[in-house]
């Protein structure tokens, strides 16, 4: 495996690295991404699912197309990608921050994620806020009920139009600002505010490194594109790691 040399010095001397991640690095674990030929909003519109005039409209399509999102993502694995960037773990203070709402991260043992869209396993009710974990939800195909107010229960993620937890971007983009190496992993980088967060870190002086099968809005200002799948690039930076980490 060919390493530019001006990476792996970095990977040498760096300590706090960040992923920034998006439905990419899940495509190994069977879970679409949104754009792309494969991609869910080919055959959903967004504007038709994911907003909240949508929901109010029609509360049980937009959640049953959540628990049809829910059983894909409960039954999917983590992957080589999200594992090895788990296992970096004991060799950089590493942060995760993800595009991704499918706990994925979290299964493969990462500790330090940023979930800048939301969690699908979270749900709150629309009127007194209460928060209920998708297993203590009865699992039908009709939106259910607030046991406290009787108000609808939505899942936790950033809809179309939303603004996203202000606490997770900007934690997201402070551990990006102090990285020294960014890694842009499987997203398409064009949705924003979440797709500062790679420009921020670049800005901030952080080796910006992009893992993708094809280049993307953000390949013209990496310092380093590496074309190929995450779920076989990335451990292969570990096991590369390992030999001058161990
Ligand atoms: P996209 O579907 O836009 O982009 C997925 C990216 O992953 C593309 O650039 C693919 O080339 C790349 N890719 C696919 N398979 C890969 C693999 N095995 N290894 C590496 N790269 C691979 O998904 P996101 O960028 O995550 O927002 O989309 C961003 C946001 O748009 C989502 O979080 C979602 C959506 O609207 C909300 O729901 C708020
Ligand atoms: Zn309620």
């Amino acid at each position: 495996m060919y390493f530019k040399k001006e990476f792996l010095d970095k990977l040498k001397d760096g300590k706090k690295i960040v992923f920034f991640t998006g439905a990419g690095i899940s495509a190994e674990s069977g879970i679409s991404t949104f754009r792309g030929k494969d991609g869910i909003w080919n055959k959903m519109k967004p504007e038709e699912l994911a907003n909240f005039d949508a929901f109010i409209r029609n509360p049980d399509l937009v959640w049953e197309w959540y628990q049809h999102r829910r059983n894909i993502v409960n039954n999917a694995l983590p992957n080589a990608g999200h594992t090895a960037i788990a296992e970096l773990e004991k060799f950089y203070e590493v942060s995760v921050v993800t595009q991704n709402i499918d706990n994925l991260h979290r299964r493969a043992g990462s500790t330090k994620i940023f979930e800048l869209h939301g969690n699908i396993e979270r749900n709150f009710c629309i009127e007194c806020h209460t928060f209920y974990n998708s297993p203590e939800l009865e699992t039908t195909n009709t939106v259910p009920k607030c046991k406290k107010c009787g108000g609808l229960i939505r899942p936790d993620v950033v809809w179309f139009g939303e603004m996203l937890p202000q606490d997770e971007f900007s934690g997201g983009e402070k551990a990006a600002e102090w990285s020294d190496i960014c890694f842009v992993v499987g997203t398409s980088a064009v949705v924003y505010p979440a797709a500062h967060i790679p420009i921020s870190a670049k800005r901030a002086g952080s080796y910006l490194v992009e893992i993708n099968i094809e280049p993307t809005e953000l390949s013209r200002y990496t310092d380093y594109s590496w074309f190929g799948k995450a779920g076989e690039i990335l451990p292969k930076i570990l096991e590369e790691v390992k030999k001058f980490k161990n």
